[in-house]
């Protein structure tokens, strides 16, 4: 990494920034973070939610763990949503405390699609673009299970899937937050229609990458409508390979090049791109990978995946990156951008915690002032 990067308080991480319609007052982004704490029947969050995010909100910008978009997109246990009236009004009491301690939040939208379980559908099988297993893992409530051989979706299945996205931005409105990011990586639904190996379709979202890609831009759309001005997000993911059916090759690099290509036509606020993972120990995020998108991307580009405030500030200098996101980071030090401004050593996060449920681990780790 350079050398050369300023470390204090003129850090290029604590520079101000506008994404679409948001202004941001630094570029450390709290990244979407599942953290399974909705722990009942309804899927509300909780005042642990509110807690959580509180402690974090002197981020330039929170994204929301996942949040399910209707009961259609169920597949992790303890998830809340944003497809009830009780949850819209348990959202509101996070975002008027991030707000009132001025911060600004927009809400990761989810939808698993066939990379979900019947566990988690009242028996019902998962829907996706073909009769395709994914062969991926689903959180059930008794565990990790494997995913099964999903039904097709029907076209009124599919329009159904971006009108489940329309009302759960609209409802996200209502709840009071500065806006939404689509969920468009991993092995989810998004994601399964742009692959090849699982998207078999003939009708206008299979075939040709360009209807493989077409419900992604097809969601950004919808999602858009409820928003005045540029308040929608994408978070792409095209080095994940969450499954063997997924694994990245120069054909899937290229259904990425031109779905990025033809974002820029969308109303879109920044792309969130998740880079390589770091293999060798000891080494830093792939530059040259996150520079592919800012290269293919004109608006705000985040990006993500292992950075530290050297390797972020570096990216940020070099003109790879607007912003920088930490998910890890922001799990075990709630007070990163002051740690970041001053220096501070960082605490490490306890993974036995994640998706553990309760408070600990997940609103208890003290802010760096905690004596
Ligand atoms: C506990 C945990 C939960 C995560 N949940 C989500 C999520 O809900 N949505 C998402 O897009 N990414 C999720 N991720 C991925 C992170 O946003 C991020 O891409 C990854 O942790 C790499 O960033 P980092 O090196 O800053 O931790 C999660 C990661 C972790 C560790």
């Amino acid at each position: 990494m350079s050398t050369t990067v300023p470390t204090g308080l003129d850090q290029p991480l604590l520079r101000r920034v506008d994404f679409g319609d948001f202004q941001l007052p630094n570029r450390v982004v709290m990244a979407p973070t599942t953290r399974a704490r909705a722990v009942n029947d309804s899927l509300v969050p909780t005042r642990l939610h509110v807690t959580h995010y509180a402690q974090r909100a002197s981020a330039g910008l929170i994204i929301t763990e996942s949040t399910w978009v209707s009961e259609r997109a169920v597949g992790f246990v303890n998830v809340p949503g944003i497809y009830s009236e009780q949850q819209v009004s348990a959202w509101r009491q996070v975002t008027d405390t991030v707000h009132a301690l001025g911060g600004r939040i927009v809400m990761q939208l989810w939808h698993t699609g066939a990379a979900s379980h019947p566990d988690h559908l009242g028996g019902r099988l998962p829907a996706g673009p073909s009769a395709v297993n994914p062969r991926v893992m689903s959180f059930t409530a008794s565990g990790f299970k494997e995913t099964v051989t999903p039904r097709e979706m029907t076209a009124r299945d599919i329009a159904t899937a971006v009108a489940d996205f329309r009302s759960a931005a609209a409802n996200a409105r209502r709840a009071g937050f500065d806006g939404v990011e689509i969920a468009a990586h991993g092995s989810f639904l998004i994601a399964q229609f742009l692959n090849p190996r699982l998207n078999h379709r003939t009708d206008a979202y299979g075939g040709d990458r360009e209807r493989r890609g077409r419900l992604l831009l097809d969601i950004v759309d919808a999602v858009a409508e409820p928003w005045e001005g540029r308040c929608v997000g994408v978070r792409l993911a095209p080095y994940l390979s969450p499954g063997e059916l997924f694994r990245v090759d120069d054909d899937m690099l290229a259904d990425y090049d031109a779905l990025v290509a033809r974002l820029n036509e969308h109303p879109v606020a920044y792309l969130h791109l998740r880079g390589r993972d770091i293999t060798t120990p000891g080494a830093g995020p792939d530059f040259e990978a996150i520079a592919r998108y800012r290269r293919a991307f004109h608006g705000p580009l985040m990006a993500n995946n292992g950075f530290d405030r050297e390797s972020a500030n570096a990216a940020i200098e070099a003109g790879i990156a607007d912003a920088v996101s930490f998910a890890t980071h922001f799990i075990a030090n709630p007070d990163l951008v002051t740690r970041f401004a001053t220096g501070h050593d960082l605490a490490v996060a306890d993974r036995e915690t994640y998706y553990s449920g309760g408070a600990r681990g997940y609103v208890d780790h003290p802010g760096i002032s905690t004596p």
